[in-house]
Formats: C-alpha cells, sequence, structure tokens
C-alpha cells in the first residue's frame, strides 16, 4: 500500500498551508535536556511517549517548542532569550525553556498533574489527591507558560499546539490575552467518564480551560465521547456528541480522535544500523542470552503500566509450564519516573521484592529468571533488546496509546517476534494482530507467554507483517497533518493584519486554516 504521510508529505503541507504563521509547541517535559555527567554536559532525550513521537514532528515542521527546563545543566546551554537550537548534531528547531521552582514542581507536575489529574484519568485503582495549594500552584504555572507563549508569539499570527495534562487552563489565557492565536491541544492521556470527573473539585475551571481551544484532540473515540459528556453533564453549552462539537459563550471547539504514530522509517532504519547490531551482541554477551527465549518490558515505573502484573503471568507461566525452567529469561527495563512520589515509591518496592521472590521460586546457581534494570537506555539500546526478544509484554491496566507497543513492531525489520498487548492499551484498537490480554487477569497473562512462545514462525511473521503495516501507515506524520488539516476545517473568524516585525510585508487578512480547509 501506498504511504501517504511521511517526514517530507508534512514539512511541505505545513510550509505551504501554514505559510508566514508561527509554529509554537507547548509542553511540560522538553524533547531534549542537557545534563551533567563524568565533569562534561551532555545532551539527551527524556524517556517519554511524547517528546518522542512530536520531536521528529518538529524537525520536519521547525518552529518554537517551549519546555520545562528540568535538566541540571539546562541554563548553561541556552542563550539570553532562553533559547537552544535541538536536536544538538543537526538543529532544526528552537527550544525555549521555561524556569520553576523546585516548589512550583512540585505543586503544579508532581501535586495536581501527576498526583490529581494522572490517577484521576487512568483506571488503575490509585486514589487521586486533591490539595488547593496544588490548584493553585498549577494555575500560576500555566500562567507562566502563556506569558513565554505570547512573548514569543509578539502579537503576530501563531498557531500554538498544546500538549497534555499540565496545561488544562493555558487555552482559555491565551484566548483572552490574544486574537491572533488558532489554539489547539492534545490530551495524550485517557480522559475518565464523567461519574470518575465529579470527583475533581475545580471541574468546571479546568473544562473552561480546554473549552478554549479551538481543537481538542484525544487517541481513542470513547475518550472524546467521555470528554464531550463530561462537559454536558458540568457546564452550560451546546454539545453535540455526534459531530464533537461544544459551542459555549459564542466559540466552538472540534474535540476529536487522532491516535499517535511513530516515526516508522526512522525507527526501522536504525533498527538495521551497526550501532543496533553491536548492542544486540553486547546484550547477549552481558545477559549470557545464549540459547535462552527472550521476554521483553521496556517502560517507565509507573503503575498504570502493569509491570507487577506481568511478573505475577510469569511467576503463573512457570507453575503451569515447568519445563521452560533455566530456558526463558525476562528482562524489564524500568525507566525511574516521578520517584518523589509516594505511590511511584511504593511500586518501586513491589517490583523489586515480586523480582527477588520468583528468582528465588524458579531459579538456581546458574539462571535466574527475571532481570530487572531501573535505568534508562539509549534508543539503539531499546531497539536491539527489542530485536533480540521472542515476545515484548506491554501490560498496561489503562494507557492512552502506548507507543513502546508500536516502538517494539517498528524495531522488528526481521518481521519476527510476538507482541503480548492489553487490551486497554490505546494501541489495541490498531494492533490487533498482537496476542491480546485482559492485563488483570493473571490467568490470561500466563496463556499469552506460552501462546507467544509456541506460535508457528508463519503465523508469527503474519502478525507482525501486518501490524508493520499499520504502523507504518499510523505513522506521527499523518497524526499531525490529520490534526491540522481538522483544524483547517473551523470557521475561524479572520485574523488581524499585522505587521512583521523587521520590515516585512503585512500579513494576509485570510486565515491560513481557512485556506488549508479549502485544500484538504
Ligand atoms: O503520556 C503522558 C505523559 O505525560 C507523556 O506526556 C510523557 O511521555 C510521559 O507521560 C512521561 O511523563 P513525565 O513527563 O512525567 O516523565
Amino acid at each position: 500500500m501506498l504511504k501517504v504521510w511521511t517526514r517530507e508529505v508534512l514539512s511541505e503541507y505545513v510550509r505551504t498551508k501554514l505559510d508566514g504563521y508561527r509554529l509554537i509547541v507547548v509542553s511540560n517535559r522538553e524533547p531534549f535536556q542537557h545534563v551533567r555527567r563524568n565533569g562534561r554536559i551532555e545532551c539527551v532525550q527524556p524517556a517519554g511517549g511524547m517528546t518522542a513521537a512530536l520531536d521528529p514532528v518538529m524537525r520536519a515542521c521547525s518552529g518554537l517548542w517551549i519546555a520545562h527546563g528540568s535538566g541540571d545543566a539546562d541554563r548553561a546551554a541556552v542563550d539570553a532569550f532562553d533559547h537552544v537550537s535541538v536536536p544538538e548534531q543537526n538543529p532544526a528547531y528552537t527550544l525555549r525553556r521555561v524556569w520553576l521552582s523546585k516548589q512550583e514542581e512540585e505543586k503544579y507536575y508532581a501535586g495536581l498533574a501527576n498526583q490529581g489529574l494522572w490517577p484521576l484519568c487512568h483506571v488503575a485503582f490509585t486514589k487521586p489527591v486533591f490539595e488547593p495549594g496544588h490548584w493553585k500552584t498549577y494555575r500560576s504555572v500555566n500562567q507562566r507558560f502563556a506569558d513565554a507563549v505570547l512573548e514569543e508569539a509578539a502579537g503576530q499570527p501563531a498557531f500554538v499546539f498544546i500538549q497534555d495534562y499540565h496545561f488544562a487552563l493555558l487555552p482559555r489565557m491565551l484566548r483572552e490575552a490574544s486574537s491572533n492565536l488558532v489554539v489547539a491541544q492534545f490530551w495524550h492521556i485517557p480522559w475518565p467518564n464523567r461519574e470518575v470527573f465529579r470527583a475533581f473539585p475545580w471541574g468546571e475551571e479546568l473544562l473552561d480551560g480546554l473549552l478554549a481551544n479551538d481543537l481538542l484532540g484525544f487517541h481513542l473515540p470513547h475518550h472524546c465521547r467521555n470528554f464531550l459528556e463530561t462537559v454536558d453533564a458540568t457546564l452550560e453549552a451546546r454539545v453535540d456528541i455526534t459531530s464533537g462539537e461544544v459551542c459555549r459563550g459564542g466559540h466552538s471547539s472540534l474535540v476529536r480522535p487522532f491516535p499517535i504514530g511513530i516515526d516508522f522509517d526512522d525507527h526501522s532504519e536504525i533498527a538495521e544500523s551497526q550501532s543496533v547490531s553491536d548492542y544486540m551482541e553486547r546484550w547477549c554477551r552481558d545477559l549470557k542470552l545464549d540459547g535462552h527465549l527472550l521476554g521483553v518490558g521496556i517502560d517507565r515505573l509507573d503503575y498504570t503500566k502493569g509491570i507487577p502484573e506481568r511478573l505475577r503471568y510469569l511467576d503463573r507461566f512457570f507453575e503451569l509450564n515447568p519445563k521452560y525452567r533455566g530456558k526463558l529469561l525476562f528482562i524489564q527495563i524500568a525507566v525511574p519516573s516521578r520517584s518523589t512520589l509516594p505511590a511511584y515509591r511504593q511500586l518501586e518496592a513491589e517490583v523489586e521484592s515480586l523480582t527477588a521472590k520468583i528468582n528465588l521460586r524458579w531459579g538456581n546457581a546458574f539462571w535466574q529468571p527475571v532481570m530487572l534494570l531501573k535505568q534508562h537506555y539509549s534508543q539503539p539500546e531499546m531497539i536491539a533488546l527489542h530485536r533480540l526478544a521472542d515476545f515484548c509484554v506491554v501490560a498496561s491496566l489503562h494507557d492512552g496509546m502506548n507507543l513502546v507497543a508500536k516502538e517494539f513492531v517498528a524495531s522488528r525489520v526481521d518481521e519476527d517476534g510476538v507482541l503480548v498487548l492489553s487490551k486497554f492499551a490505546g494501541a489495541a484498537r490498531e494492533l490487533k494482530d498482537a496476542v491480546m490480554i485482559n492485563p488483570f487477569s493473571i490467568e490470561e497473562g500466563a496463556r499469552a507467554y506460552l501462546e507467544a512462545l509456541t506460535m508457528h514462525p508463519d503465523e508469527r511473521r503474519r502478525r507482525m507483517l501486518k501490524m508493520r503495516e499499520m504502523v507504518d501507515q499510523n505513522n506521527v506524520f499523518r497524526w499531525a497533518g490529520k490534526f491540522l488539516s481538522d483544524l483547517g476545517k473551523i470557521d475561524f473568524p479572520e485574523f488581524e493584519a499585522p505587521q512583521f516585525a523587521g520590515g516585512r510585508q503585512s500579513h494576509p487578512r485570510v486565515s491560513p486554516l481557512r485556506r488549508l480547509a479549502a485544500a484538504v
């Protein structure tokens, strides 16, 4: 099948359709961090699906990305405007860093975003914490980012593309401050049903903020429906669930599903590189993989990812299939995440104790079934591990999309390997050829491991080929292109005709998004 969306197609699309309009992306997590290591400053990519997905889009489109500067050497790397060009080797766009105090980080990021909204939006049975002080700081940090956007846009028309649940109030702040901005947001995590949302004490203000977006995206249609029903139950607004439109106070917002993807070509190319082959050899040597079957999990150490669950599947698997003792190795990379929070520390302790228990129960002097690696690895190292695996498990209890599932598929340039996938990850809607599990069922998980290990090679190949085609087609450039083209379908008031600074020509009165709408 001919691939429609590539990096080049998106780049051209943005260049011609958003001509003259600045693209400004806003997220909490920055795509590149500067950190001090062994007396040197290094530029690294933090873990997490959102930045990994957006970075190739920004490389294709250029523009400005505003994010929290959280690396310990970030300040040393920026210029007088808090700008730094990224990526380091081949700069393609500008990163503007916003500085937060430790206290702001604790209340806005660790507090409201990750102890409040994160558990509220995920069905993982962790109780959310709602503190008025967290909410107050969340509001003031959103204002800080609004000020940064307005400063960068400098009164000129810009398309502001906000990422995630850290910035629910930002759209309203921007809309009130400037009429020259088109504002859209992508919510990378699920949206809860309206009954669950009722627990959020500042629900009206949060929804009011989000409804200042021209377009609001979620991964899945049912997250859109949950959102629309929540608005309908909470605010005075005209909500059309079928067309995905909300009208409130004379402004309309479109609410649409856009399942995110990855840069499949780039990922596959890296998977075929010499560096990945070298890492494959290194993993084999270091882990003494020789002749063993290999199961792999790569995740942030987060309670939504089902890490204890997948270890329990393994325990049950050995109970049911003792002949695999000494033959199967399971490697879990658990990248430390949000580790100041009690729920994350408890999870870490649970995963460590389960690993020890399983190794004690089933291991011997020559073989330990589980290896837990609690650190961040480079992309080629992770791809190498994915390439070596007989199966990869993604056992999320609830997940907006889960890009690890797509990365595993893109890594398998040999068209082999089995994906064991939770049906509660957004990726399950596309990757129907995975071995699907209910992550809460230990029996299903154990059965899935056996199915993966005994699947006929022809069947493995058939399934992997289908999944590769899906991940290839639904790549991140398609995600961004579809988002932009839906934005173009909105009937915007025409912008004022501002003068570009530096004596450049004045901007045409017709919104580029209207021109874009005419073209799709
Ligand atoms: O998926 C939600 C999300 O916040 C993403 O934006 C990000 O990729 C991931 O979780 C990592 O979280 P954090 O930025 O808190 O490390």
